[in-house]
């Protein structure tokens, strides 16, 4: 006997509910702002904020103007941050992402400054800064893989070069892991970190995001390099390809509809694993609550904490800042 009760007596399960501090003591999953890691779009130019109107409470920053919004960021306690630049030109072959002095380097550079101990994080990718959108360079109407790896190991290059901690390539291009393990150590930066968008589904729920850092394909999609969102097997694939070219972190994204990825993901790797609770399922919870159709605190905290149960150890989302108050408050 185990101390349980005979088979056919009643369960009594609601002893576990009866009281908040009995459930506060007996939770099993808990949130910690440290885990959490705030998106923030970078625009060219000085002093310049933007609210983002299909994301309500989200801004868009020139580098002069990150300080404040940063500052309140670390003082929530969250994680870190991750940067996407919003470059004002943009050119066929995305130059802007690998420019010395682009969007992304320039602010990262006034960041570490002005943060020393802050964990910055970078979205490597070229699809802001292509007149055409996609996320590699074309040949014809090809995203061509093979020539898009060299920029992006180079665009990663600048980003750690600047002080970036971790470089995290989204683009789905095949052998993007090890052009740019290979390119940071070339450089003599073998400490920074390799997170992958290992599992990135060509998903609806990019929209918002695709408003707000002027991504969107000017033709086609982005089916031929992004994953199908009914396959599960081929994204443990995707994963296990990008440990062996040496990722540090892995990620699955979006997050809610992929729950099952990331619960997955997370018993059969022991890598740190990272999910991203992308831009339409912030709008999507934003723009209920405005309405008086949902509780918003309950709502992301139910979002988040499933994030969690699932398995995921980091959680990228706009309700960093907000949550990170929340669960200071208790
Ligand atoms: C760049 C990139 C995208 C997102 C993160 N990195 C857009 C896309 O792939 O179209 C989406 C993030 C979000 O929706 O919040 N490739």
């Amino acid at each position: 006997m185990s101390g349980r009760s005979e088979p056919g007596v009643q369960s009594r399960l609601r002893r576990l509910r009866g009281r908040e501090s009995v459930r506060r003591a007996l939770r099993e999953t808990k949130l910690h702002p440290a885990e959490l890691v705030a998106p923030i779009f970078v625009l060219d130019g000085k002093g310049t904020v933007e609210q983002v109107k299909e994301m309500p409470g989200i801004s868009r920053y020139s580098a002069d103007r990150l300080g404040p919004h940063v500052a309140r960021l670390a003082k929530a306690g969250v994680g870190g941050v991750i940067l996407f630049g919003v470059p004002s030109r943009k050119d066929t072959m995305g130059t802007g992402a690998y420019a010395r002095d682009g969007v992304v380097p320039t602010a990262v550079r006034a960041l570490r400054k002005e943060f020393p101990d802050l964990m910055i994080m970078a979205d490597v990718c070229l699809c802001e800064y292509t007149t055409h959108g996609h996320c590699g360079v074309l040949s014809g109407e090809k995203v061509d893989n093979d020539r898009t790896l060299p920029l992006l190991a180079k665009a990663a290059v600048e980003y750690a070069s600047a002080g970036a901690d971790v470089v995290a390539p989204s683009a789905m291009m095949d052998g993007q892991v090890l052009a740019i393990r290979r390119a940071l150590d070339g450089a003599g930066l073998g400490e920074t970190l390799v997170m992958s968008y290992s599992a990135k589904y060509a998903s609806a729920f990019y929209s918002p995001f695709r408003s707000a850092a002027g991504s969107k394909p000017s033709f086609g999609d982005r089916k031929s390099y992004q994953m199908d969102v009914a396959s599960r097997r081929q994204a443990m694939r995707e994963i296990e390809a990008d440990v062996k070219e040496g990722a540090d972190i892995v990620m699955v994204k979006p997050a809610l509809a992929f729950l099952d990825v990331i619960s997955e993901a997370r018993s059969r790797f022991d890598l740190p694993l990272a999910a991203y609770n992308v831009s339409g399922e912030y709008s999507m919870v934003k723009a209920a609550a405005a309405k008086g159709w949902l509780d918003e605190k309950a709502a992301v905290y139910e979002v988040l904490v499933g994030i969690k149960r699932a398995g995921a150890d980091l959680i990228i989302t706009y309700f960093a800042e907000q949550a990170a108050m929340w669960m200071k408050e208790g």
